[in-house]
C-alpha cells in the first residue's frame, strides 16, 4: 500500500493507460478523481471497480483544453480528498495524416489537448501544491514520438515534445518546492488509440491492419505489444517515493523500441 490515503487525479482516467493508471492507485489504497471529457460512462465504471476494490474513487468532467475545467477538476480533488498529492496528466488525442496533407485543425487538435492540455494542468496543479505549502508529483504521459520519427505523426510528435520541453523546464521552476515533474514515453500500447491508429495507417499507407500491428510488434525488442498496466507501473513508480530524488526526466516505457535517454 505505497499510497495509503494519497490524494490522486488522473485526467482520461476512465479509459486505456489512464484506467489502467486510476486502478493500480487505487489497488494501492489512494484516493483517486478520474477526469472525463467524452467518455463519462468508461469514467464512472473505473471509479466504481475500484469502490469496489475498498478505496475512495469519483469522476469529474474535464476537458484539458479548458483552464476553467482543469481549475475546477482540482478543486474538486481537494472538495473531495483535502488536497491533491499526485497528479497524471494522461489525457491525449491522435490523428494520422502525410504532412503535406495535414490540415490546420488536425495540428491545432493535436497541440491543444496533448501540448496546452498539459500545461494548463499542471498550471493549476502546481499552484495547489504551492498553497498546500510544497511537495508534490506530477506525471506526464507523453509518448516515444516525443524521441524519434513517428511516421504519419508529425502533429502528434510536435505535441508531445513540447510535452517534454514544457516539463523539464517546470521541473526545473518547482524543484525548489519539493515538487517533482516526470514524463513516460510508452511505446505502441494496446489502447482506443491504438485501433483507430492502426485503421487509419493501414488506409493511409495501403497495407492490412495486421501487416500494421506486425510493424508495431517488429519495432518492439521484447517482441509484444505494449499492455497499459506496463505503463501504469512506471507511473507509479515516478510518484513513489522510490523516485523522490527524480525530477525531469522522460523515461521510455516501450519495450526497447526507444533506447535513447
Ligand atoms: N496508445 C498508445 O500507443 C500510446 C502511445 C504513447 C503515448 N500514448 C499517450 O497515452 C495517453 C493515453 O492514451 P490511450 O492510448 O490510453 O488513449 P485512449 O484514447 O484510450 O484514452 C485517451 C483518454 O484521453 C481523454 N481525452 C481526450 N481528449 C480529452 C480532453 N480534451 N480533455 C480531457 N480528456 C480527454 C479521452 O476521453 C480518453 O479517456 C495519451 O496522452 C496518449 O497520447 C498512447
Amino acid at each position: 500500500m505505497r499510497f495509503k490515503d494519497k490524494a490522486v487525479v488522473v485526467t482520461g482516467g476512465g479509459k486505456g493507460i489512464g484506467r489502467a493508471v486510476s486502478l493500480a492507485f487505487g489497488s494501492e489504497g489512494a484516493r483517486v478523481l478520474i477526469g472525463f471529457s467524452s467518455d463519462e460512462r468508461a469514467a464512472a465504471e473505473t471509479a466504481e471497480d475500484i469502490r469496489k476494490s475498498g478505496a475512495e474513487a469519483a469522476a469529474c468532467r474535464v476537458d484539458v483544453t479548458r483552464k476553467s475545467e482543469c481549475e475546477a477538476f482540482v478543486d474538486m480533488a481537494v472538495e473531495l480528498f483535502g488536497r491533491i498529492d499526485i497528479c497524471v496528466n494522461n489525457a491525449g488525442v491522435s490523428t494520422m495524416n502525410w504532412v503535406v496533407d495535414l490540415t490546420e485543425e488536425e495540428w491545432d487538435f493535436n497541440m491543444d489537448v496533448n501540448a496546452k492540455g498539459v500545461f494548463l494542468s499542471c498550471q493549476k496543479e502546481v499552484k495547489q501544491f504551492l498553497s498546500q505549502g510544497g511537495g508534490g508529483r506530477i506525471v506526464n504521459v507523453a509518448s516515444i514520438a516525443a524521441k524519434r520519427p513517428a511516421m504519419l505523426l508529425a502533429h502528434y510528435a510536435a505535441s508531445k515534445y513540447a510535452v517534454l520541453g514544457f516539463s523539464k523546464t517546470l521541473a526545473q521552476e518547482v524543484a525548489q518546492h519539493g515538487i517533482t515533474v516526470n514524463c513516460v514515453c510508452p511505446g505502441f500500447v494496446r489502447t482506443a488509440m491504438q485501433e483507430r491508429e492502426v485503421g487509419w495507417e493501414a488506409k493511409l499507407r495501403g497495407l492490412s491492419r495486421e501487416k500494421v500491428l506486425e510493424e508495431y510488434i517488429s519495432a518492439t525488442p521484447l517482441g509484444r505489444l505494449e499492455e497499459p498496466e506496463d505503463v501504469a507501473s512506471v507511473v507509479l513508480f515516478l510518484a513513489s517515493d522510490d523516485a523522490g530524488f527524480m525530477t525531469g526526466q522522460a523515461i521510455n516505457v516501450a519495450g526497447g523500441t526507444e533506447m535513447a535517454v
